[in-house]
């Protein structure tokens, strides 16, 4: 067994908490609450993927993709062909993109996949008599990227919205046990202060769970925090890698 490919983000402070970058091959699942920067993180990965030459696609049900933040990070219109994009927007509409998603990848052979997000359409569609439905399809959705992944030694990210439970503090993912079952690594991302975002490994293969680092969101990159501690923010008492 060989160790596991990566894609280096360029941020250092990630790379070093996910141990060198997202692994080639399996699904890694960004998910946290708005704003939490799970958008900025896909775009700096794609950007590092684009700039070592090779392709990506991206799927957005949201939106939330902009050509100007990805010019903004990376400062370069012809990159910007690099990019296969699909924009779904409804759940139906995604469904025909991941049907057709093995043959676009077996055509375009690209590098990396993204999904941002996988379950915000879901979650619009989702109403008591279809939910097993399209519980299932969820899974079905899951279960090509993970073959994809495998198959062609990609990374793949996939982003998740949250929503937070009355009686806890802790952030849920949408659709539940379906994103963790498939992901085999779960990256927690929140707002801290002044700015700071913190990322937290809570399901790696080779990295312990719990692990935790800060980085800022600038105008053209993901950037470490480093020596900005402020040991007062919650989750502070978290194990830190910086
Ligand atoms: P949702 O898709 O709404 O769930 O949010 P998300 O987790 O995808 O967050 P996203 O990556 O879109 O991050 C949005 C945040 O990035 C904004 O609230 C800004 O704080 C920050 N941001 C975006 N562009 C810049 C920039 O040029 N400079 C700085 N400092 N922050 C930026
Ligand atoms: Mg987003």
């Amino acid at each position: 067994m060989e160790t596991p490919q990566r894609l280096e983000l360029g941020c250092d402070a990630l790379d070093e908490l996910l141990g060198g970058g997202i692994e080639h091959g399996i699904i890694t699942n960004v998910y946290g609450e708005a704003g939490s920067g799970k958008t900025n993180f896909c775009i700096q990965a794609v950007v590092s993927c684009i700039r070592s030459g090779g392709k990506a696609v991206f799927i957005d049900t949201e939106g939330g993709f902009s050509a100007e933040r990805f010019l903004q990070m990376h400062d370069d219109e012809a990159a910007l062909e690099r990019l296969i994009m699909h924009e779904p927007t409804t759940f139906e509409e995604q469904k025909g993109v991941f049907d057709d998603l093995p043959q676009v990848v077996a055509n375009e052979l690209p590098d990396m996949i993204v999904v941002d997000s996988l379950v915000s359409l879901y979650r619009l569609n989702l109403n008591g008599e279809t939910a097993q439905e399209i519980n299932t399809e969820l899974s079905t959705q899951f279960s090509t990227l993970s073959k994809l992944a495998r198959e062609h030694d990609l990374p793949v990210i996939v982003t998740n919205q949250v929503y937070s439970q009355f009686d806890s503090d802790e952030n849920v993912m949408v659709g539940r046990d379906i994103p963790a079952y498939w992901s085999k690594t779960l990256l927690e991302l929140e707002k801290v202060r002044n700015g700071k975002r913190r990322a937290t490994v809570q399901k790696h293969r080779s990295r312990p769970e719990g692990i935790t680092t800060d980085f800022f969101i600038t105008q053209d990159s993901l950037t470490s925090a480093e020596g900005t501690q402020d040991e007062s923010v919650p989750g502070a008492d978290r194990m830190k890698i910086f």
